[in-house]
C-alpha cells in the first residue's frame, strides 16, 4: 500500500506544479504572440533580451561587433524606458500610490539615459567605451532587480488592481510605433536631455 505523504511533502509537491505552470503560461504566451500576454511579461521579455546582448558584448572582440551590440542595447533601452515612463509607471503610480518605487525608477532611468547618450556619441575606439557599456550593464542589472524582485514594482503591480492585460496592449502598440521611428525617439530623448540641462542651468543661476 502506498504510504501517504507528510503534510510538508504534500505542500512541496503541490507548490511545484503551480510555480512551473505559471512560468509555462508566461513562456507559452510569449511564444504565441511574441510579447507575452500582459504588461509584465512584455517588460520582462525586454529585460531578458537586453541581458543577452550585454552578455554577448562582454565576450565580443571586434569593434564592429561591439558597436552593433551596443547600438542594439541602446535602442532597446531607449524604447523600453520610454514605454515604461509613458505608460507603465504612471499606471503603477495611479494604482499603488507608491511614490518611492516610482520616483527611484525614474531617477535610475535618467542615469542610464546619460550613459546611453555617451555610448552613442563615442565608439569602440574610445578608451572608455567598454567601461561605459559595462557600467550601463551593472546599472540595468540593479534596476531590473528593483523592478522584478519579490517586493518590487512588478510584484506590487500584480497585486494591485492594475489591468495588466490592457496596459500590456498599450505598451505593445507604443513599442511598435517607437521601434518603427528610432530616429524620432532619439531626437526626443536628446531634446529632453537638453531641456533638463537648461532647467538645471537656469535653476542654478537663480
Ligand atoms: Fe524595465
Ligand atoms: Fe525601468
Amino acid at each position: 500500500m502506498p504510504r501517504s505523504k507528510s503534510p510538508a511533502a504534500k505542500r512541496k509537491s503541490s507548490a511545484k506544479p503551480t510555480r512551473r505552470s505559471s512560468r509555462t503560461t508566461t513562456r507559452g504566451a510569449a511564444r504565441r504572440n511574441g510579447h507575452g500576454d500582459d504588461a509584465i511579461a512584455l517588460l520582462k521579455a525586454d529585460h531578458r533580451k537586453v541581458e543577452d546582448w550585454f552578455a554577448k558584448f562582454e565576450k565580443a572582440r571586434g569593434d564592429d561587433r561591439k558597436r552593433a551590440l551596443a547600438e542594439k542595447i541602446c535602442n532597446a533601452l531607449r524604447v523600453h524606458t520610454q514605454i515604461e515612463e509613458e505608460i507603465f509607471y504612471p499606471a503603477f503610480f495611479e494604482a499603488t500610490g507608491d511614490e518611492d518605487l516610482h520616483h527611484e525608477a525614474i531617477i535610475e532611468h535618467d542615469g542610464a539615459k546619460k550613459l546611453i547618450a555617451e555610448i552613442e556619441s563615442s565608439g569602440p575606439d574610445n578608451e572608455f567605451y567598454d567601461a561605459r557599456v559595462t557600467v550601463l550593464s551593472e546599472m540595468i542589472k540593479h534596476h531590473v532587480k528593483e523592478e522584478e524582485q519579490r517586493d518590487g514594482m512588478f510584484a506590487k503591480a500584480r497585486s494591485s488592481d492594475m489591468d495588466l492585460v490592457a496596459v500590456g496592449q498599450q505598451l505593445a502598440a507604443r513599442k511598435a510605433e517607437l521601434e518603427s521611428s528610432p530616429d524620432a525617439l532619439k531626437a526626443l530623448s536628446r531634446a529632453k536631455e537638453a531641456g533638463k540641462g537648461l532647467i538645471t542651468r537656469l535653476t542654478s543661476s537663480l
